[in-house]
């Protein structure tokens, strides 16, 4: 029985297809590389020692995904597939959608077709909108401020209706804080195209090199240092998180909401005085505007996963932006400058 992993060759799927090999899962890959490379999944397998079907698919495409399903035994699925940029999902909102939601459409269809009836979806904590005060827990009304939050805040609609139709259905619901950090090994993390649109990736970026200065959106929030707070978690904690998960909807019928965050919340400076130190190198920035959208403080409460998952996020601080750099200074360009040939299955 293998776990099917849509989006494994990104950031955080990557992550979790080594923890998942690491606990010897069978694990198939779907993914159809708009956000990542296969040689991130080179890397897994360098980083395990194991191999594992790639599928170079997209989630909209329902034959390719009957075809994936009828080749593999399906137990279970972890869903990391989407899109996830806040900005580009505002200009270009049915690119967002059609994607994010029409994919997980296809991809519960088919799994109703081969009854298959457990998934992990990757959520977010943008589903809690503008809040007043954190710790935000699971029980917070719920809103979106862009179509990016939309469409998630709508898939956790769309799987609880699939529940309350079929209770043969085990699904958790992920709500993920500010994932950050890599691989200890430095071999897998996060490559953003472009100029990055998240502070971590912007200041390692900046530590590097590649950008000269970091733009520190607002120092006029209601914080002991008037930048922005948040719950960084660290990607291989997060990664650990979706385990904990899967092993509850294998065992588990129901549908439950999860934070996961370590429930601790650093200001931007915080982060940018961590990294200088744990790299020795200096990071310039400049105080801006806030940017649009943003708010002074988000935290989660993550006592029901500790409860419901026996999970919790073990890494500090320290380990998340040290991490960070060992994966930065090793791939200043990210996957590309080493990219080899990928067995992958059309
Ligand atoms: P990512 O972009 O690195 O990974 C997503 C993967 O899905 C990529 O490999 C991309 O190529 C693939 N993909 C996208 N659309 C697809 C499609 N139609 N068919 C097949 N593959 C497709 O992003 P990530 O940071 O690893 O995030 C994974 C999931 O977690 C996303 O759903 C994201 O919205 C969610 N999430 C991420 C964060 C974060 O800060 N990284 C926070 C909250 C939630
Ligand atoms: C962003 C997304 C959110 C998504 C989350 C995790 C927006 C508006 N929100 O949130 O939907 O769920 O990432 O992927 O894009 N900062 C700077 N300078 C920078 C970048 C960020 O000062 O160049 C500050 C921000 O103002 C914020 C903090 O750093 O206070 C963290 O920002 P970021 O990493 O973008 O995460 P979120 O704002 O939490």
């Amino acid at each position: 029985m293998s776990i099917l992993v849509t989006g494994g060759a990104g950031y955080i799927g990557s992550h979790t297809c080594v923890e998942l090999l690491n606990e010897d899962y069978e694990i198939v890959v779907v993914d159809n590389f708009s956000n990542s490379k296969p040689e991130s999944l080179n890397r897994v397998r360098e980083i395990t020692g194991k191999d594992f079907p790639v599928y170079k698919a997209d989630i909209l495409d329902r034959e390719a995904l009957t075809a994936v399903f009828k080749e593999n035994d399906v137990e279970a699925i972890i869903h990391f597939a989407g899109l996830k940029a806040v900005g580009e999902s505002v200009s270009n909102p049915l690119r967002y959608y059609e994607n994010n939601i029409t994919g997980t459409l296809n991809l519960c269809g088919v799994m109703e077709k081969f009854t298959v009836n457990k998934m992990v979806f990757s959520s977010s904590a943008t589903v809690y909108g503008l809040q007043d005060g954190a710790p935000f827990h699971e029980d917070l009304p719920l809103q979106a401020t862009n179509p990016y939050g939309r469409t998630k805040l709508m898939i956790e609609d769309i799987l609880r209706d699939i529940y309350t139709a079929n209770q043969n259905w085990g699904i958790a619901l992920l709500r993920y804080f500010n994932p950050i950090g890599a691989h200890h090994s430095g071999l897998i993390g996060e490559d953003p195209n472009g100029v990055p649109n998240n502070l971590l990736p912007y200041i390692s970026q900046v530590a590097v090199g590649k950008l000269k200065k970091l733009t520190v959106f607002g120092n006029d929030y209601p914080t002991h240092d008037g930048t922005g707070i948040r719950d960084y978690i660290h990607v291989v904690d997060l990664a650990k998180g979706h385990l904990k998960a899967l092993e509850k909807v294998l065992n588990d019928k129901g549908v439950e909401a999860y934070n996961l965050g370590t429930g601790n919340g650093y200001s931007v400076l915080e982060m940018i005085q961590t990294f200088e130190n744990v790299s020795c190198q200096k990071i310039p920035y400049d105080i801006q505007n806030r940017r649009p959208g943003d708010i002074a403080i988000s935290f989660a409460d993550p006592s029901k996963a500790q409860r419901g998952l026996n999970w919790q996020a073990e890494k500090d601080c320290h380990d998340m932006c040290l991490d960070s750099w060992q994966w930065q200074k090793n791939n200043p360009d990210g996957y590309a400058a080493t990219e080899k040939q990928t067995e992958v299955k059309a």
